[in-house]
């Protein structure tokens, strides 16, 4: 995961990868450093920690001169976080500098090669290798040099590279992991993530596998993979720079959860025009989508839980049997893919090793593949055979919020298009479903404008030791998620559980006064439910119940209930994940945890 910045201009460099540094840490968080070049001679300042320490050790950067200069901040993969594992990395005599997002896996053979020629390692890291493999192929040409070592590497790998034989060169080369070059007036820039620099550009290159950059201050040249120069097209970015910046909120992530109506709006709104469902992104072709026989959803994490309830939307919507894996599981499973299957792939950074190799996987057997993306131009983006956008904009919270609901919100608007595509549903169904979306935004908007009551809850429940969520169908999906929301900021252990399957095992860890949180939005699995709180009322557990307006019956079996407004089954998740979602933020805020930056976490998780 590990953030990356380089700066190539006439101004200090150090102060300014510091702030682009800044804006990078939520990729990795566990040590930082930079490297400038100045008079000929490379200095390095690194350090174990957050990046104010490297502030607070070089006077915010002041104390490195130098116009040119690479910086990382890392989330440790191989190698503990320490002084001596953080980044930049020279090589064995010095005269290289690098910085590493990715994991090489032939690091050991590469290694033990490297030792019997004499060259001394100084940190556990697989990166190290990568600085002195660059000296060993040392040909005194810096493309060719970083072409050579780059082929005997195995892995992913975004680099960023200064040598001080070319010291008005930054160098930079990728392979599945994610690296933009940026021009600015008489300075260039690369970085692993487009916000970071927003404030110096907003004319980007997408650098793509095996291509490498040659940044000076006045020029970026561009090699392909067989090492000939070509030019590259920019890209304009037109975001708006404060979609990057807090905004007056305490954290991104209470911002982001802010942003979820105007989030939804931007990805639903443009889709649905003249009563129609209008997927003009994606290029269907309509005689296709009628022979599709099989859906396979992939992705990882939250996007995984959203990828769960778009089974249920095209199962249900559609007729169509779909599967839906955890990529990490998929790629390795042998998955039957067949030409009629359609594999989407659901990511909010675009960069997920996992979903990239699972996305890879599927094209390699020629099945169409359908990318749910956040970020734009993002390699899942690029790769796709169809790609819809969601329109969230940036997300800075390692905790996603906003990148979920418009997922799920893009899941509705895939299968409702389909459906209307092949005839699955009528017209006065699919008007019903166009009208719900549309109102949508608004009743978020809604359920955020007091949640008081979710504050009160957290300040009691704040110390809680364990806490379960349960729920059926739908609702079990979004346990999964209230559960993951809670336990990666706040630490405390939690589960999900199909409601039903309680009495299966879980059910013994419940003791007087465990909290259950139960998830009633599913009209039809209610009595169910109802069922299945009691069980766990008469175990002594302590319950929230996540409800339906008006649902007084399930309000006088639970302890406390938390009322959601109702539009319609399949978009229920999206207004009840809020509270979750605030729950979650406010028993960690209670603990005094790192809201956007949650312990051994990163954003982007771009190692496999
Ligand atoms: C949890 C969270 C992660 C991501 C997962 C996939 O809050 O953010 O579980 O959902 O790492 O990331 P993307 O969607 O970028 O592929």
């Amino acid at each position: 995961m590990c953030g990356i910045m380089g700066y190539a201009g006439h101004r200090q460099a150090a102060p300014i990868l510091l702030e682009a540094l800044k804006k990078l840490e939520y990729r990795g968080y566990d040590s930082a450093g930079m490297a400038v070049i100045d008079r000929g001679a490379i200095q390095v300042r690194k350090t174990r920690g957050r990046l104010q320490l490297l502030a607070n050790m070089t006077a915010d950067g002041r104390d490195m001169p130098g116009s040119m200069g690479i910086g990382h901040t890392r989330w440790a993969t191989h190698g503990e976080p320490s002084d001596r594992n953080s980044h930049p990395h020279l090589s064995h005599n010095g005269h290289f500098a690098v910085v590493h997002n990715g994991i090489i896996e032939n690091y050991r053979p590469l290694k033990e090669m490297l030792i019997l020629k004499g060259y001394v390692f100084r940190s556990d890291t697989d990166s190290e290798v990568i600085s002195n493999l660059i000296e060993f192929y040392d040909q005194g040409d810096l493309v060719k040099t970083l072409m050579t070592a780059a082929q005997h590497l195995e892995g992913s790998y975004a680099l960023g590279v200064l040598s001080v034989d070319e010291p008005d060169v930054i160098a930079a080369i990728r392979k599945d992991s994610p690296l933009i070059v940026g021009r600015g007036e008489k300075e260039n820039y690369i970085v692993s993530d487009i916000p970071a620099i927003l404030n110096l550009t907003r004319e980007v290159y997408l650098l793509e596998d095996g291509e490498v950059a040659l940044l000076t201050p006045e020029s970026i040249v561009f090699h392909n993979a067989y090492g000939d120069r070509f030019e590259k097209e920019p890209f304009h970015v037109d975001w708006d720079v404060s979609a990057a910046e807090k905004g007056g909120y305490e954290h991104f992530m209470m911002k982001e959860m802010m942003e979820q109506p105007a989030a939804l709006r931007e990805t639903i709104r443009p889709r649905i025009k003249d009563g129609r469902f209008i997927l003009d992104d994606l290029k269907l072709d309509p005689d296709w989508i009628r022979h599709i026989s099989m859906v396979y959803i992939v992705a990882c994490g939250s996007a995984y839980h959203a990828g769960r309830l778009g089974k249920n939307l095209l199962e249900s919507k559609l007729g169509i049997p779909v599967e839906v894996d955890i990529a990490s599981e998929f790629r390795y499973r042998r998955p039957i893919l067949k030409p009629d299957h359609l594999v989407i792939i659901i990511s909010q950074s675009g960069e997920t090793a996992d979903s990239i190799a699972a996305l890879r996987e599927a094209k390699a057997h020629g099945v169409r593949t359908l990318a749910i993306v956040n970020v734009v131009g993002s390699t899942i983006a690029r790769e796709a055979d169809y790609t819809l956008y969601t329109w969230a904009g940036p997300e800075i919270a390692v905790a996603t919020t906003k990148g979920y609901t418009s997922q799920i919100a893009a899941l509705v608007l895939v299968t409702m298009y389909l459906a209307q595509e092949t005839g699955k549903m009528s017209d006065e169904e699919l008007g019903e479903a166009q009208e719900m979306l549309l109102r949508l935004p608004e009743v978020t908007e809604g359920v955020l404008s007091d949640h008081r009551e979710v504050q009160r809850l957290a300040s009691l429940f704040f110390n809680c030791k364990d806490i379960y969520f349960v729920g059926r169908g739908i609702d079990f999906s979004l346990s999964l998620e209230g559960s993951l929301k809670l336990k990666e900021i706040s630490y405390i252990h939690s589960e999900a559980q199909a409601a039903g399957e309680l009495k299966h095992g879980t059910i013994s860890l419940i003791q007087p006064g465990t909290l259950v949180i139960a998830l009633v939005t599913q009209k039809r699995l209610r009595e169910k439910m109802q069922s299945n709180i009691q069980e766990v009322k008469a175990r002594g557990a302590v319950v929230i119940a996540i409800t339906l307006q008006g649902d007084e019956d399930i309000k006088h079996v639970v302890d406390h209930s938390l009322p959601i407004p109702y539009l319609s089954d399949e978009l229920q998740p999206v207004i009840a994940i809020l509270l979750l979602q605030l729950f979650a933020y406010y028993v960690a805020a209670l603990n005094g945890n790192d809201v956007d930056k949650p312990r051994n976490l990163a954003k982007s998780v771009t190692v496999e």
